[in-house]
């Protein structure tokens, strides 16, 4: 019995030799010491020696126990300091700096854009949208402009199909809204891309554009004017004032062109912006033409609207003074950075 008692020491203390972790201790543990656990099952064997030999085996058994457990402790000791120092290695320095990832930032046609939709907002413009590849009816057409018609020079057109294009203004923006609505009032902005065949440094073949629309019963060319001196006074500076000029679009009548006063000068000669006029185009407008409430549905004797239309690049290029449109497409971090 003593000899089995010692064996069952050895074995044990080769076993917890080769324990790795604190799970493989309190396994071994289980095993030699715990209810049902080697020693234990000598130790109910006892009853059966002669009580004279009882003692001196049940010491034995004590000290293999003591051994073991002395030997557990060790042990358990060692695999903690390991796990501290492999802790302090591989720990985390929470006081050096972290690295700052770069953030991306708004692109300078959409920052413009947001700020145009801003200010149209304010005037009650509601946003309206519509397809970049259209049907010849919505672009040309219903804006007063037939097949074969002269002013369809005027935008340099691709063409898909013969009635199928690519839009070349947000106007056709004007007919959906238009014909989607019964009766007026009706107060929209539309904004998008548009595709003319035109390339050099202040004009691409895809552009953004930005519409407005009002129609009511009683709206007049005092209403425009009053829209277009807020708009400049919004996105360009507070005291900046607007000229109309006369001009010729097929869809409205009067048309117009509209310049806001040089923001850069005071009509200084050599102003590479306003080149010494002291004003600066930056959009075409008009009262709707009849023509146009006609193929909408809209009786011309009862309604009147006005409608202006902008390139939102023109816009952006002025305010930030960018002297070339390309720029705005090129992904060039080195120049969206500014923004
Ligand atoms: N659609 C015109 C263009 O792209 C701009 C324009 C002019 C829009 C007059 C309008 C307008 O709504 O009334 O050149």
């Amino acid at each position: 019995m003593k000899a089995a008692l010692l064996r069952l020491k050895d074995e044990a203390l080769a076993k917890l030799e080769g324990a790795q972790t604190k799970e493989d201790l309190a396994t071994l543990k289980s095993l030699y010491l715990g209810k049902k656990g080697e020693l234990k099952k000598v130790l109910t064997s006892l009853g059966t020696i002669p009580p004279t030999e009882r003692a001196a085996l049940g010491k034995v058994a004590n000290e293999v126990q003591d051994s073991l457990l002395d030997e557990i402790a060790r042990k358990e000791q060692t695999i903690g300091e390991g796990l501290k120092a492999q802790a302090l290695n591989t720990s985390i320095d929470t006081s050096v700096p972290g690295r700052s990832h770069r953030l991306g930032s708004v692109h300078p046609l959409v920052q413009t854009s947001e700020v145009i939709f801003d200010v149209l907002k304010k005037l009650g413009f509601c946003k309206a949208q519509g397809p970049e590849i259209e049907h010849d009816f919505y672009n040309f057409a219903a804006l007063n402009m037939p097949k074969n018609h002269p002013a369809r020079d005027m935008q340099d057109t691709f063409y898909i199909t013969d009635d199928i294009l690519l839009r070349t203004h947000t106007s056709s923006v004007q007919i959906r809204a238009m014909l989607s609505q019964k009766e007026p009032p009706l107060k929209v902005m539309s904004w998008g891309r548009v595709y003319r065949r035109d390339d050099d440094v202040t004009h691409s073949p895809m552009f953004n554009q930005i519409e407005g629309l009002y129609v009511d019963e009683h709206c007049s060319l005092a209403d425009l004017k009053g829209t277009l001196s807020a708009f400049a006074a919004g996105v360009f500076s507070k005291d900046a004032k607007i000229r109309m000029r006369p001009s010729y679009f097929p869809f409205t009548e009067p048309s117009m062109e509209v310049d806001v006063s040089c923001f850069a000068c005071a009509a200084d000669l050599s102003c590479r912006l306003c080149k010494g006029s002291g004003w600066i185009e930056i959009l075409g407008a008009g009262m709707v033409d009849p023509e146009v409430f006609i193929a909408c549905g809209y009786d011309p004797e009862r309604f009147r609207g006005f409608a202006f239309g902008m390139g939102v690049e023109r816009i952006a290029m002025l305010r930030y003074g960018i002297p070339d449109i390309r720029l705005f497409y090129e992904n060039d971090l080195r120049f969206l950075r500014q923004f």
